[in-house]
């Protein structure tokens, strides 16, 4: 058998992303519908983005824990749960979602078309729970003005970080994604000096250069994901990107994070979220509220392409 084809996880940032959350509605012509398009999704992604390369248009297809069970049944992938909340200093909640769409281009158009030519397919099948259009902004900074991606690993890196390997043999290639819209309290985060705000994040804001170790405070939010198991830094892949709109007030950060454990994001999460120790939590959600939270698991391009309705 060739190998499986991962999905395109570890894709490089692009100037724009749509991300949609859906879930299933009753019926097994919802579970038809829903496996002819993982077995389509590859032609469609040809149709809209083959006429342009440079759009690199991708788009990674998810599935929460029950709607796996529903859809595929056994077997299944090792870690995949619903989203576990956190009621730490603050709190993180775990919202419903069964499928998620992470589309990216250059272009919002074709981030759009392909959605089009998805919900085309299976949108009288879901409810659309939430759908977030983002943007590149600048020089890939957070509309808190701070860079944000700098510390991702790239290529073999990328792949170690967010590719199940075989420690689940039948999954290995997939990957598991968190996500969590983020909304920011922009008024109260320019209120404050921008010294504080590079104590918050642990990093020059205008250079984007890293702080050094000895003059980090213990909260910066780059000592709270940094997470060390035996010698080794156990990193993820994010594809963050900022959204917002003026008549709704809400500005905020896409927070998507792939790993090859989910053990490694939720990590990160408790020491954000609780702190370390316990209270000493990341200052970043006393202006950022998560108002969504999600756990995928994302499986081969393979797998997709192989699903029978
Ligand atoms: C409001 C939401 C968030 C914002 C605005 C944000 C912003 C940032 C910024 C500006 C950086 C520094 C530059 C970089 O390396 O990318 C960073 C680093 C990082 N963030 Fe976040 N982040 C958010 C949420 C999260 C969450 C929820 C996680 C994980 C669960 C996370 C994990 C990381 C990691 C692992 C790094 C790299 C740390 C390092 O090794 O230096 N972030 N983030």
């Amino acid at each position: 058998m060739p190998p499986s084809l991962p999905q395109p996880v570890t894709a490089k940032l692009t100037q724009a992303a749509i991300f949609l959350v859906v879930t299933l509605k009753p019926g097994a012509q919802v579970d038809a519908a829903v496996k002819g398009l993982c077995a389509d999704l590859s032609s469609l992604l040809r149709g809209v983005g083959f006429r342009n390369a440079e759009s690199r248009l991708s788009c990674i297809m998810g599935f929460g824990s029950d709607a796996w069970d529903r859809l595929f049944g056994q077997p299944r992938p090792a870690e995949l749960h619903p989203f576990r909340e956190i009621r730490g200093v603050h709190h993180a909640v775990s919202t419903p979602g069964d499928l998620l769409f992470h589309i990216r281009a250059m272009q919002m158009g074709y981030c759009f078309e392909m959605a089009r030519a998805i919900m085309d397919r299976i949108g009288d099948d879901v409810a659309v729970v939430d759908e977030v259009h983002g943007f590149q902004y600048f020089d890939e900074r957070d509309l808190l003005g701070f860079v944000d991606g700098a510390e991702n690993p790239v290529d073999a890196a990328a792949s170690a970080a967010a590719i199940v390997g075989d420690e689940d043999a039948t999954f290995a290639g997939g990957s598991y994604v968190i996500t969590q819209k983020y909304l920011h309290d922009l008024r109260k985060w320019e209120a404050m000096t921008v010294e504080y705000q590079e104590g918050v994040i642990g990093r020059h804001k205008l250079s984007d250069i890293e702080f050094e170790d000895s003059a980090k405070q213990t909260y910066a939010h780059n000592v709270l994901t940094n997470i060390v198991e035996n010698g080794e830094q156990l990193q993820i892949v994010r594809a963050n990107m900022p959204f917002g709109e003026f008549g709704r007030g809400e500005f905020g950060t896409y927070f998507i994070g792939y790993a090859r454990s989910p053990k490694r994001t939720e990590k990160m999460l408790d020491n954000m979220f609780v702190g370390v120790p316990p209270g000493n939590y990341d200052r970043l959600l006393d202006v950022s509220t998560a108002v969504t939270g999600n756990l995928f698991f994302v499986p081969t391009a393979t797998f997709l392409d192989d699903v029978a309705e």
